[in-house]
């Protein structure tokens, strides 16, 4: 199961273990939520553990763009978009057609863009094209829709990479995502606001969670925010509740409550080294 939207440095992976270490309480404040896959889990496995959810980051987009999918209207059409018509898109599809979901480089490489083009083509709407040599090689069979066209490509992986065709489809794997991000009844049990994290104000019986961008790596998509880790630790420490908080590198006197080794893909060079990732409360 996925939780939240495609984004960078998502905790998806692992919800279910930092959800399992927070401690339950009235109201569980994800104050760096990027694409909510930490709320989006606690609504859907721990729904008992906490009475309200709040959703907050400083990116309008990500949080949006959740919302919108929760009541069923997913923004992202399944039209192909080129390289060229990229840069204009709107945040929601840029973040689809984007590399390593980054919002800023397009999806697929020069070379590979007219093969992804024709195989995209044939899936989502069961036709030919010429762009590419690549389909001509296989036997495709006559299926009337794109479920069933996209589950015989996936389910065809050694044939087609016997033929050296690559079977990943990011782009159709972030739209299924977005699609099968079910849409919450009850609503009304989460709060979204926009703030920097130091105009938060605690309530009595909240758990508040920090997933802070990681230190030393490079998300383009929200270094904007200039996030200067000292003043956030300084914040932290500072206030008269826990703070939980997800880290690589921690303080030495927090108190470690979780620790996990991750492949690091927070930038679109592939592993930066850091493997292990840590919960703390502070
Ligand atoms: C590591 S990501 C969070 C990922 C998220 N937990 C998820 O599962 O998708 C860090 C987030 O912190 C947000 N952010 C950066 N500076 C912030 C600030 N001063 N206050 C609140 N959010 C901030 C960024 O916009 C980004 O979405």
């Amino acid at each position: 199961m996925s939780f939240g939207i495609p984004y960078k440095g998502s905790k998806n992976i692992y919800a279910t273990h930092i959800c399992e270490s927070l401690p339950s309480g009235k109201r569980l404040v994800d104050l760096f939520a990027g694409g909510c896959a930490i709320t989006d889990c606690a609504i859907r496995k721990f729904a008992n553990k906490w009475e309200t959810f709040l959703i907050n980051d400083i990116a309008h987009e990500p949080l949006d763009l959740y919302a919108k999918c929760l009541c069923g209207e997913n923004p992202v059409p399944y039209d192909w978009v080129s390289r060229e018509d990229f840069k204009s898109k709107d945040w929601a599809t840029r973040l689809v057609w984007s590399f390593g979901n980054d919002v800023s480089t397009y999806l697929y490489g020069r070379e590979i863009e007219p093969i992804k083009h024709d195989i995209e083509a044939w899936i989502v709407d069961g036709v030919i094209f010429n762009n590419s040599t690549i389909l001509h090689d296989i036997q495709l069979p006559n299926l009337v829709s794109m479920k069933e066209r996209y589950s015989w490509w996936r389910g065809h992986k050694r044939l087609l990479s016997n033929l050296q065709i690559n079977v990943n489809t990011q782009r159709l794997l972030s739209l299924e995502r977005l699609e099968r991000l079910e849409r919450l009844e009850r609503l009304e049990r989460l709060e979204f606001s926009y703030l920097s994290y130091e105009q938060y104000e605690y309530r009595d019986g909240d758990v508040v969670y920090c997933d802070i961008p990681y230190k030393g790596t490079h998300c383009k998509q929200y270094k904007d925010t200039g996030f200067n880790h000292e003043s956030f630790w300084k914040w932290a420490k500072s206030r008269p509740f826990d703070v939980f908080v997800s880290e690589r590198i921690v303080p030495d006197d927090a108190e470690i409550i979780l620790k996990k080794d991750v492949a690091n893909r927070a930038n679109t060079k592939g592993i930066d080294g850091f493997k292990t990732e840590c919960l703390v409360r502070v």
